[in-house]
């Protein structure tokens, strides 16, 4: 047959709209079920869920991802109220610098957790607590928080020389932490430096709480594990504070800090919400929908993020036996608010959407609501069911609009 170039003309001329550029899909790929055991076997029922599936997830992901957590809570942690300053934020809060010491030394490993709790509230309040990337200081313009001494990132903000905090860095993320807005909600808030915990870079192990316990072997704990078990131990402190209702924690985190949160929430089931600002992939997103960052990428100059197994699924994605949405399902039944920003292909922000649709099956197995919709939202709808979803116009990044989104989740899932 002639090949019609006639009706191939015709048909760009009478569409103009369709020479745009179309969205480009995925390859094929299948996705493992999170309610069927490796072997097979499906999971019908909550209890077998809670018994047999949920800790084959977890050791699967161990095994293969984040790699297994050596260290439970020491013995020797110890916490020390370094600040209480009653009349912070022009009276709206109570700050509190709080040392957590990992050894219970003051001279040992450590992190400062920078909590705030609202003074127009009576009793205990739920709280957001989060890692930041460049110290508590550039969260905030108040002047009076010390200048940290310890490694921070820099990547999003002023790259300070040798990874040293300087004053330019004073505030320069205050408007991630809109913290005047989330006390005036009735929120609490707390967060400390993840350079701190463990300097995000290779071979730093022996400077973070992996140092504690045995040296970390093939399958075990990368730095978001050791992140994420700084997170616990935070939330061990939270536990002992009596203005904080610490069955109602809701854990955050940016981008590799959102992977750090999607692991916490997996393993620690004390959090009573998880939020993931941007995780991408290694956190929320599919891999093995081949959009945006490959795991040839994470596990390769980010490698020390992971457990060494992880490397073997570079270029080899869909043999991984674990994907986000399984991340996901681990969470269940607890709320679970998936954050993405439209422009941020790298996070492949419908592989995150996806990732959080396809746990639905768990969550309503264990009784919620699981996700109220299969299709991609368009920007700026919050899907407000159990698995809760939300898409920003702009790029990579935590703006006003993202923790308006998450106060409204909030005050639906947290409070209730
Ligand atoms: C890199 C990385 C992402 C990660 C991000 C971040 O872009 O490839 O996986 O989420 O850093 O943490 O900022």
């Amino acid at each position: 047959m002639k090949f019609p170039y006639g009706f191939l003309l015709a048909a760009l001329f009478a569409f103009p709209a369709m020479s745009d550029t179309p969205t480009p899909q995925p390859p094929p790929y299948s996705l493992p079920d999170p309610l069927k055991m490796q072997d097979g076997t499906p999971v019908t029922t909550p209890k077998m869920w809670r018994s047999k599936r949920r800790p084959e997830l977890i050791s699967l992901f161990e095994n293969e991802i984040y790699g297994k957590t050596l260290v439970g809570k020491p013995d020797k942690l110890r916490f020390v109220l370094r600040e209480e300053k009653k009349d912070a934020r022009d009276g709206k809060a109570t700050r509190l610098r709080v040392g957590i010491l990992f050894g219970g030394r003051e001279d040992g490993k450590q992190m400062e957790l920078l909590v705030y709790l609202p003074n127009n509230v009576k009793g205990r309040v739920p709280l957001f607590l989060g890692l930041n990337f460049d110290g508590n200081y550039t969260t905030t313009s108040e002047p009076d928080i010390p200048l940290p001494t310890h490694w921070v990132n820099g990547l999003f903000a002023n790259k300070p020389a040798d990874h040293k905090p300087t004053e330019a860095g004073r505030g320069i993320h205050s408007y991630m932490f809109p913290y005047d807005l989330i006390l005036s909600r009735g929120y609490g808030f707390a967060t400390a430096c993840y350079g701190e915990v463990e300097p995000d870079e290779k071979d730093r192990w022996k400077d973070g709480p992996r140092s504690l316990g045995p040296q970390p072997g093939a399958n075990d704990w990368g730095a978001i594990g050791a992140w994420s078990w700084a997170l616990s131990r935070a939330l061990d402190y939270l536990q002992t504070n009596k203005r904080v209702d610490s069955k109602r924690v809701a854990v955050f985190g940016f981008s590799r800090l959102g992977k750090t949160a999607m692991w916490t929430g997996a393993r620690d089931e004390r959090f009573a919400m998880i939020i993931s600002q941007n995780s991408g992939k290694g956190g929320v997103s599919l891999s093995k929908r081949l959009v945006g960052e490959p795991v040839e990428h994470l596990a390769g100059r980010l490698g020390h993020w992971f457990a060494p197994n992880y490397a073997k699924y570079a270029k080899n994605e869909a043999a991984l036996p674990v994907d986000g949405h399984q991340l996901a399902a681990l969470i269940a039944p607890r709320p679970l608010l998936i954050l993405s920003g439209l422009e941020d292909k790298w996070s492949d922000p419908e592989g995150e959407f996806l990732g959080g649709a396809n746990a639905d099956a768990v969550y309503r197995l264990l009784g919620t609501d699981g996700i109220s919709t299969k299709i991609w939202p368009a920007p700026q709808t919050l899907i407000s069911s159990t698995i809760g979803y939300y898409l920003r116009p702009g790029k990579h990044d935590v703006t006003l609009e993202d923790w308006q989104a998450t106060l409204n989740f909030a005050d639906k899932h947290l409070r209730k």
